[in-house]
């Protein structure tokens, strides 16, 4: 099959795990140069070194604008030019909804990194997309985007945010030939949700693919990854301003309906 992306140089931040990280060797696969960036130093140079050529490392808080500047700088001046910026990296609160016990540096918290490292990996990257006239602006967003009572107020909020965000973003650079998309997954076991032993990933797929709309299919980090690949190959030349939800119809059903019905036994 021909490489979706080759000689293309792509950044993923959020890399270093799960879904980032299942994008670094999809799109590396697929012929692009791929710069890593985490904080997670270990796993993030781990992936570089396995990939080797074409793969490379860089500590990066997208908090932190003089760290997202310095790794927009080094991939270009190691690249020679930058396609792809795929804003992936993220992080959840509790998953449980109570506003009165939601705190102000909680939302502080998940918005600064979800919602302001996401601004900042765009503004940087349009910074030097724009005198090229091209390039490509991804975001892992969430179904959170599309349904609501997935997730923490927080967590919501960054996300439909960051969609906002895109679609603006989608608005303003069009007229510099730079599209910007959204990836919006349903759940997914990764290191995300923290402490879950290799072994019982199994039982949370299951327990998670079971109260999901689409059946006899488990959403691994692998098929969002290939949501953006997708994304961020040619074939998708004139999409931009799109959230691609990658949730099997979960947000555009609402069960309770046929619930109702089926519990007349008709
Ligand atoms: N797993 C899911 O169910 C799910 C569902 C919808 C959306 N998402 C989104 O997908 C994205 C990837 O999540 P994942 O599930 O692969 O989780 P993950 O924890 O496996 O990967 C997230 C990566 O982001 C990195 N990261 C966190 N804070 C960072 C920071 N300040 N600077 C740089 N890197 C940082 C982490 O070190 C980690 O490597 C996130 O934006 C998440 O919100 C995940």
């Amino acid at each position: 099959m021909a490489k979706r992306l080759d000689g293309k140089v792509a950044i993923i931040t959020g890399g270093a795990s799960g879904i980032g990280a299942s994008a670094v060797h999809l799109f590396h696969e697929n012929g692009a140069k791929v710069v890593i960036a985490d904080i997670q130093d270990k796993m993030g140079q781990a992936i570089a070194d396995e990939l080797g050529e074409n793969a490379s490392y860089f500590h990066c808080d997208v908090t932190n604008e003089d760290n997202i500047c310095n790794l927009i700088e080094t991939a270009v001046s190691k690249y020679g030019h930058l396609d792809i910026m795929y804003n992936n990296a993220g992080i959840v609160d509790s998953p449980f909804m109570n506003i009165l016990e939601s705190d102000k540096s909680d939302l502080e918290r998940i918005v600064g990194v979800n919602l302001v490292g996401g601004f900042l990996g765009a503004k940087h990257a349009a910074r030097v997309m724009i005198p090229r006239g091209k390039g490509c602006i991804l975001f892992t967003t969430s179904a959170a985007t599309a349904i609501a009572g997935l997730s923490s107020h927080a967590y919501a909020a960054s996300k439909c945010g960051v969609l906002g965000l895109a679609r603006n973003l989608a608005a303003e650079l069009g007229q510099h030939g730079i599209r910007v998309n959204c990836v919006s997954p349903y759940a997914v076991i990764t290191g995300i949700a923290g402490g879950i032993d290799e072994a019982d990933v199994p039982q949370m797929e299951a327990a998670v693919s079971g109260v999901g709309n689409l059946k006899g299919q488990i959403l691994k980090a692998e098929g969002v990854a290939r949501a953006a690949l997708y994304l961020a190959s040619d074939e998708a030349n004139y999409v931009s301003g799109l959230n691609l939800l990658v949730d099997g119809g979960y947000s555009v059903v609402n069960p309770s309906m046929m619930k109702f019905i089926g519990s007349f036994n008709i």
